[in-house]
């Protein structure tokens, strides 16, 4: 007598014929849950990416709009920033260039590429390379004047670089804000850099003195230089406060935008 019962033929026949709770079974649905979910979470992180660089210009605009002292909560932002009037500057000469597009120009690329940065052997601010161009924003009074001009800086603090703004007035010395938008140091310690109270410390603050020394500092009580030139270090974040010293003085000193400020100053950029 033969058994009734017919026996799968082939390896997907035996896999078939396995109880639904076997280790092969239990196995592949696992498998195959996993490859479905990866697909749908990388075609939306391929969907959503040109929205996040969106959202990212956006709020760049957000903080430029804020250092300049313009911004407004539900301001339509793509407007608003249509005020300022970006400018592609060659750090060296501390003058405008036409070679790039300024309304598109990617700071951040640049100072990665051989062709458009330096890299730092003496190197305060802790940033490896220095583009030679660097995007800065004009914002212009009714007669046409430069009436305050806002530069990107950068630069290491405890655990992360700290980018930002710093806005100064028409005569490239007296600050009128300091912000930054991107970091990632400690909530409650060094991320108070985004407190409004610190920040409130820097306006009216000068860069250089009578005699162009640059005397700017944040440190936990003044130099020689006096209040003029002293930001208060933030209390229990002293590293990060060292950052932020570092890389302000680099920006600002001969490293950085000396010349632009220089131009400014003897009224030969307008
Ligand atoms: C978990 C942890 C996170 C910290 N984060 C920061 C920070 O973001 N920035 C900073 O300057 N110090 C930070 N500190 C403190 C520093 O280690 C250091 O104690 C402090 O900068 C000294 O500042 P003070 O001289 O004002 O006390 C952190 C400490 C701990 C334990």
């Amino acid at each position: 007598m033969s058994d009734a019962t017919p026996q799968p033929k082939g390896p997907l026949g035996r896999f078939l014929a396995l109880p639904t709770d076997s280790v092969p079974k239990t196995v592949f649905v696992a498998v195959m849950l996993c490859l479905v979910a990866s697909m749908f979470v990388s075609a939306a992180a391929v969907a959503l990416r040109p929205l996040q660089e969106v959202n990212k210009l956006i709020d760049k605009q957000v903080n430029i709009l804020q250092v300049a002292g313009m911004y407004e909560p539900g301001v339509d932002v793509v407007e608003a920033f249509g005020v300022f009037e970006p400018q592609v500057l060659e750090i060296a000469t501390g003058t405008f260039t036409d070679q790039f597009d300024a309304a598109s120009f990617d700071d951040r690329a640049a100072a990665s590429d051989p062709a458009l940065s330096v890299a730092l052997d003496d190197d305060p601010a802790g940033i490896g390379r220095q583009s030679k161009f660097v995007t800065v924003y004009l914002l212009r009074d009714d007669a046409g004047g430069i009436d305050k001009v806002i530069m990107p800086i950068h630069g290491y603090g405890l655990w992360s670089t700290l980018y930002g703004f710093i806005a100064l007035e028409e005569n490239g010395n007296d600050i009128f804000g300091l912000q930054f938008y991107q970091h990632g140091e400690t909530p409650g310690l060094g991320a108070e850099i985004d407190n409004p109270r610190w920040k409130a410390l820097w306006p009216g603050k000068r860069v250089a003195d009578a005699n162009g020394e640059l005397q700017i500092h944040v440190a936990k009580a003044p130099n020689a230089s006096g209040a003029d030139y002293h930001i208060d270090a933030l209390a229990g974040a002293t590293l990060t406060s060292v950052g932020v010293n570092n890389l302000v003085q680099f920006w600002l000193g001969e490293t950085g935008y000396a010349s632009f400020l220089a131009n400014l100053k003897s009224g030969d950029i307008s």
